[in-house]
């Protein structure tokens, strides 16, 4: 095996269910099976009567037709229905991309949307995140000068992980000239749209906008489902979308038939869903915001307009490791150092889980212990 170990998913493997509490998450608070079916009448004597057998490749019709709701140019044709949001980027890059391609990527980023392209041996360039005191920003400039005649793909995550980072609609379009003028692929993971922080700060998926645009999407994070795995790729260029089919017959052939029913039950109701979960970060954010006003010597942050996760700066050290460590040995608190994503001196802090007050109040509990005397 030649690709880099993802040291996100190792972290969160060996420390996710073993610590007492996280203020780090990336998805939504989840929710029962009863609770998902009780959304719909009849739901739960449909999944009761389902038939397990094969499911279509591209998932069922009517799931597509759910999911292309959730956009305006993308139709069920549109859709391709994937285990997550994992498989799709490991599919995407391996049906579309070749040797040698240059491949521009946000960056820091979610480690498979730099390290698949860079295992199948594209030329990875990072498009880098711009600090301004603890407020990040993208320079569109410096991307239009990375693109060259090479240039297959610019690989994006908006709202960003782990920034928090969220294009404006100019940013956006400025980012389509860019590619459109040569032809580029603009692949977007979006598993974080449509949490926004109000409705202002909403963008079109890339897909809506740019006819060789490919939007990721997933019912793990915005919704809180991580357990059904779906996820899907969103794209006008149906030679795109007709690559990744392709390769997943090699993968998972097909999607888990309760899976795809469940998220369809989800995907009707979302609007609920999506307001319950925005009201989770509402009630969580004025918390960050006291306890980083109170802790403003030690930490600083950027509130970000979408999503449920921020980058925190940290000011007493830069060591986001080892701090990481001590806060999980002696706090028995989970969060998320920047030395993760290959970006040292800073955190990530999720807030879209109910038990987050706790958590940061154990946290607070650490650093008056440890840290306030400094
Ligand atoms: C930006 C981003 N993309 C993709 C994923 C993978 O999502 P899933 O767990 O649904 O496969 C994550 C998970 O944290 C993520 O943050």
């Amino acid at each position: 095996m030649t690709i880099k170990p993802f040291k996100l998913e190792r972290y969160y493997t060996q420390y996710e269910f073993t610590s007492d509490y996280s203020i780090c998450n990336s998805d939504c608070e989840a929710m029962t099976v009863g609770d998902l079916l009780a959304l719909e009448d009849g739901a739960a004597v449909k999944l009761n009567n389902l038939w397990l057998g094969y499911t279509e490749t591209k998932g069922h019709p009517e799931l597509r037709r759910d999911i292309a709701s959730i956009y305006t140019n993308i139709n069920a044709g549109d859709l391709l229905v994937c285990t997550g949001a994992q498989e799709p980027i490991f599919l995407f890059a391996h049906a579309n991309l070749t040797p040698g391609d240059e491949v521009i990527v946000q960056a820091p980023c979610y480690q498979s949307l730099q390290s698949v392209p860079e295992d199948i041996g594209c030329k990875v360039l990072n498009w880098m995140v711009k600090y301004e005191g603890s407020r990040p920003t993208f320079d569109l400039e410096e991307l239009a000068g990375m693109v060259t005649d090479k240039t297959k793909a610019i690989i994006l995550n908006a709202p960003h992980n782990p920034t928090g980072y969220h294009f404006t609609k100019a940013e956006q379009l400025a980012i389509v000239e860019i590619a459109r003028k040569r032809n580029i692929i603009v692949f977007c993971d979006e598993v974080y749209r449509e949490l926004e922080h109000s409705p202002e700060y909403a963008i079109p998926a890339f897909a809506d906008v740019y006819e060789n645009g490919v939007s990721l999407g997933v019912m793990s994070k915005a919704y809180g489902l991580p357990g059904l795995r779906i996820g899907w790729l969103a794209t006008r260029n149906k030679a795109i979308l007709e690559n990744v089919a392709i390769l997943k017959e090699y993968t998972t052939i097909c999607n888990s038939a309760p899976s795809e029913f469940l998220a369809g039950v989800a995907l009707r109701n979302r609007q609920q869903i999506l307001q319950r979960n925005l009201q989770i970060v509402h009630d969580n954010l004025p918390l960050y915001d006291r306890f980083f006003g109170k802790y403003g010597d030690l930490f600083s942050w950027h509130k970000p307009t979408a999503g449920p996760i921020a980058f925190v700066k940290m000011h007493f050290d830069t060591d986001d490791v080892a701090f990481a460590e001590r806060v999980l040995k002696d706090g028995k608190i989970l969060l998320l150092p920047g030395g993760i994503y290959d970006y040292s001196g800073f955190f990530r802090i999720g807030f879209g889980r109910k038990n987050l007050p706790e958590a940061l109040e154990k946290f607070e509990e650490f650093v008056l212990d440890t840290l306030v005397s400094l």
